[in-house]
């Protein structure tokens, strides 16, 4: 068995509590056709086999992490009630348990005054701060790392915003001269700096941002979409650490529950470190807010419907895996972060490869040894191959000449190469580090 389905007998004792707080209606009972559900479930499942084993270890390729049992069963124990967390008249259970979902996940980043909601994922929340510092700053520039999410430059164009790209230095983080060159201009209105990029998980050096913020005066948005949950891990770089430990600094923050935080997707999160800014949100329904004088989370999100069940699930599983340092989701973290050093050490020390990018969280990057970018990236792309027919899949994702050049002495045929990439996001992958190695150095 690779799927966990021990959990289920819980669901029924759950749905049983769950019942007794409708116990005064009047019964009503569903009639539901047996046979057609058996069928059709079957078909699900059948279909379902034509996909990547995400949830198995040896899946260690793309961001991809399954929900804990604690968040699957919140979700589906929900979809009892399908609360929409628009208006409290459409999931008053949920919102209040999104409110405080996202109390913990503010004060994780040392806010204790903040404003904040769950939204369907991270370039939605992404598009909430952007949009909100182009309210502040009109017209001027959104600035962003050339190893930023694409989701910036594409939102920049949808708000109607100028966007740059700001060049990268060796470690795959914010060049800060070439930052320093653009707000010299005058004309940059906000900085993003990625606390985990998507193809290495480099943290831009925030510490230092901070300090040009000081000198140039623009907005600070912290996409850690990917890296935001890394403030809880007892073990990174002085670097990194430096960085992540400054982030309650930014103005804004965006993190992916669905990404580090064990929820199915759906799940993103934007924080503003500055409440007022929900005047931005200001709306009249005449429809919509009628039930209470209390907040609706409708008011401060710009997208109205919204899965109640998302923050059912995250309530639940922060309510079990608390988010402190030290704690059993952090440690979760930290051996991510180990399995992710070990390998990397592993491939480093194998004159068959190529490896330049020291993890600073926990993903991966390194290249097949061979004489040109093009050669590399072809047998890159074999090996992603090779490794998938043994059940070992990985990643494959490119990178700018400048990223390796000073790194890797071979011929530049190409201004790309193709490297290998694995994200060791599940716990478990500390304790398959070895069999993973085994199969990529025979
Ligand atoms: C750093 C970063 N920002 C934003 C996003 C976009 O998030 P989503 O795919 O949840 O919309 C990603 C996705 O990988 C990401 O890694």
């Amino acid at each position: 068995m690779t799927l966990e389905t021990q959990s289920l007998t819980i669901l029924y004792d759950a749905l049983e509590r769950l019942e007794q707080g409708f116990k005064d209606l009047p019964a009503h009972d569903v009639d539901v056709d047996m046979d057609g559900l058996r069928t059709v479930m079957l078909e699900v499942a059948e279909k379902m086999h034509d996909n990547y084993p995400y949830h198995h270890p040896m899946y260690a390729g793309q961001m991809l992490k399954p929900p804990h049992s604690i968040a699957r069963l919140a979700y589906m124990l929900s979809m009892w009630i399908n609360p929409n967390n628009h208006a409290l008249d459409g999931g008053r259970a949920s919102s209040a348990m999104e409110k405080e979902a996202v109390v913990g996940i503010a004060k994780m980043f040392g806010w204790e005054a903040h404003l904040g909601h769950l939204c369907g994922g991270g370039t939605i929340a992404n598009m909430e701060a952007l949009w909100v510092s182009g309210k502040l700053n009109p017209g001027k520039k959104i600035v962003a790392s050339e190893q930023a999410h694409y989701t910036h430059n594409r939102l920049s164009a949808v708000l109607n915003l100028p966007f740059q790209t700001i060049a990268c230095d060796a470690r795959a983080r914010m060049d800060l001269n070439a930052l320093e060159d653009a707000l010299k201009k005058g004309d940059v209105g906000t900085v993003v700096a990625t606390m985990g990029t998507t193809a290495a998980g480099a943290v831009d050096p925030l510490s230092d941002i901070l300090d040009l913020q000081a000198k140039y005066n623009f907005r600070l948005h912290a996409d850690a979409a990917y890296g935001g949950y890394f403030v809880l891990a007892g073990n990174l770089d002085a670097d990194t650490r430096l960085a992540l430990d400054r982030i309650g600094e930014a103005d804004s923050i965006v993190v992916d529950p669905h990404k580090h935080g064990l929820q199915p997707y759906g799940c993103g999160c934007v924080l503003f470190k500055d409440p007022t800014v929900g005047k931005f949100y200001k709306h009249d329904s005449p429809y919509t807010y009628f039930s209470s004088a209390e907040l609706h989370l409708g008011e401060i999100s710009l997208e109205c419907s919204r899965a109640g069940a998302s923050a059912v699930a995250l309530w639940a599983t922060m309510r079990m895996f608390p988010l402190k340092r030290g704690g059993q989701f952090a440690q979760d973290l930290e051996n991510g972060r180990k399995a992710a050093i070990s390998l990397f050490e592993k491939i480093q020390g194998d004159s068959r490869f190529l490896t330049a990018l020291r993890p600073e969280l926990d993903i991966i990057i390194w290249a097949p040894l061979a004489g040109k970018a093009s050669e590399i990236s072809h047998r890159a792309k074999e090996i992603f191959e090779s490794a998938a027919r043994e059940n070992l899949h990985l990643a494959v994702a490119s990178f700018p000449k400048a990223t390796f050049e000073s790194a890797w002495d071979i011929e530049w045929d190409q201004e790309q190469v193709a490297c290998l990439r694995s994200c060791l996001m599940k716990a478990e992958h500390l304790d398959w580090v070895e069999r993973i190695g085994g199969i990529l150095m025979p």
